[in-house]
């Protein structure tokens, strides 16, 4: 299922409540375009969509109701594009992401390595272990707010949630089968299957609704409204406990975190989604067989300018997902904040955002009760899910 769209003249009001139009946002021009326009964003109805690497936001002229506190995606940006997706798509999608019935041996799903109770991520180990039981090289993504989050994988891979969802499929160390098409006459044979992706899509399984249905339920765990969304944007003055008040404003100010982990005027996204040097890839490669180097977006885009650029994964619900960076080394958010303190891992392509932070251990501690203020009360609803 491909998302309807609609183009326009940014400056014409859409014609009607139910025609929403689109238009580029370079990333990283989130919060100066978003503080320009009648911009909204409806929790149930839109669903953020990043396609083909550019970011779309919603424009429209009709005053439909801003996400208020209470809502699951207050503070969230309006990137939207209209979803597509139905009640029945979202449950589909959801029994599919628990299914171990896709893999090859039986014995994994996506909510093995994405486990809801833990952000959908995993916090027991680094990285996932393969289904050869060696872990693999990179560190399990949440899924919470991942329509915010494309291009997709650390290295920017995926344009959309659609095409990644089947990566995984018949990556030989995950679910292991030989083609797509050996997973669709799985799904098709399975007698609990029968009908449903006729009734959800009207048509029968194949690649294309296999991914459209995980991708419809991916974009139903949208976990913003947090302390901070409700006392930044929400103005409510006791929703911040002191120390995370003083955090924020080292995080915008003295320790220019948001320089990458934006927050705009009337959203924030916690990411520029673009990819930087740390440190963490290049220090990893020191050590790594050929082979086994990881170099990061380079691998997405064959540019030598790219090595060892990571994307930046947004802030919110990290306490929920320990441990850190792609590749699970960094255990605490003190440990985090640290490794920031201590200026990353110095070397020749360092972001020159990077550098060493004056900050006292108290300072330290209002960083991390700041970055625990970004967990949403709707994560927890979220990962109790069963399928
Ligand atoms: C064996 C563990 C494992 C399984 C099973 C798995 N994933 Fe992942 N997933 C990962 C890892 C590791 C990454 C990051 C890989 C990278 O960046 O190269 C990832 C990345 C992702 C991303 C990118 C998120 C982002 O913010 O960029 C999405 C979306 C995702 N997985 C969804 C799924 C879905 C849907 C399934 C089931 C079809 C699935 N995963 C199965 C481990 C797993
Ligand atoms: C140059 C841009 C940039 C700046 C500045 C920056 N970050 Fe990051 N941040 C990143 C990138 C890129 C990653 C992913 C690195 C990786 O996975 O190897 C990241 C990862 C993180 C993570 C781990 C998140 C996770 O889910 O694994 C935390 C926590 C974090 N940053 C907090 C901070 C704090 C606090 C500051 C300020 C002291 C800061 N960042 C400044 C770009 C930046």
């Amino acid at each position: 299922m491909s998302t309807p769209i609609v183009t326009c003249d940014a400056k014409k009001k859409a014609p009607s409540r139910r025609l929403f139009c689109i238009r580029p946002v370079a990333a990283g021009a989130y919060s100066r375009r978003m503080a320009a326009g009648p911009f909204f964003l409806n929790g149930f109805s839109l669903r953020l969509a990043a396609l083909a690497g550019g970011f779309f936001a919603v424009l429209s002229g009709a005053a439909d109701a801003d996400p208020g506190p209470g809502d699951a995606a207050f503070g969230l940006p309006p990137l939207a594009v209209e979803s597509a997706a139905t009640e029945g798509q979202v449950a589909l999608g959801k029994k599919l992401f628990f299914d171990a019935r896709l893999s090859e041996g039986r014995q994994m799903a996506c909510a093995t390595c994405h486990v809801p109770a833990e952000g959908f991520s995993q916090t027991d180990r680094a990285r996932p272990d393969g289904n050869d039981g060696r872990p693999l090289r990179r560190n399990a993504p949440t899924l919470l707010n991942v329509a915010w989050h494309g291009p997709f994988f650390h290295d920017g891979r995926s344009a959309t949630l659609e095409a990644q969802a089947l990566v995984p499929m018949t990556e030989p160390r995950e679910f292991g089968a030989p083609s797509l098409d050996a997973v669709v006459a799985r799904v098709s044979g399975l007698e609990d299957y029968r009908g449903r992706f006729e009734a959800a899509f009207g048509r029968s399984v194949s690649a294309e609704t296999l991914g459209a249905a995980l991708a419809a339920y991916e974009r139903s765990l949208v976990a913003a409204d947090s302390p901070f969304d409700r006392w930044f944007f929400g103005k409510d003055e006791d929703a911040l406990p002191p120390a995370a008040v003083r955090g924020f404003r080292l995080f915008r100010g003295k320790a220019e975190c948001a320089a990458c982990h934006r927050i705009g005027a009337t959203s924030a996204p916690f990411t520029d989604g673009k990819f930087h040097d740390t440190g963490i890839a290049w220090r990893n490669a020191q050590k790594a067989v050929p082979d086994e180097i990881d170099r990061g977006r380079e691998e997405a885009t064959g540019r030598a300018f790219d090595r060892y650029r990571i994307k930046t994964p947004s802030l919110r619900n990290v306490a929920l997902m320990a441990p850190y960076m792609h590749d699970g080394s960094v255990k605490t958010l003190g440990e985090a904040v640290r490794f920031y303190a201590d200026g990353g891992v110095p070397h020749k392509t360092l972001s020159p955002l990077i550098g060493p932070i004056d900050l006292s251990n108290k300072e330290i501690a209002d960083l991390v009760a700041f970055l625990k203020s970004l967990t949403s009360p709707h994560a927890a609803a979220l990962g109790r899910v069963k399928p």
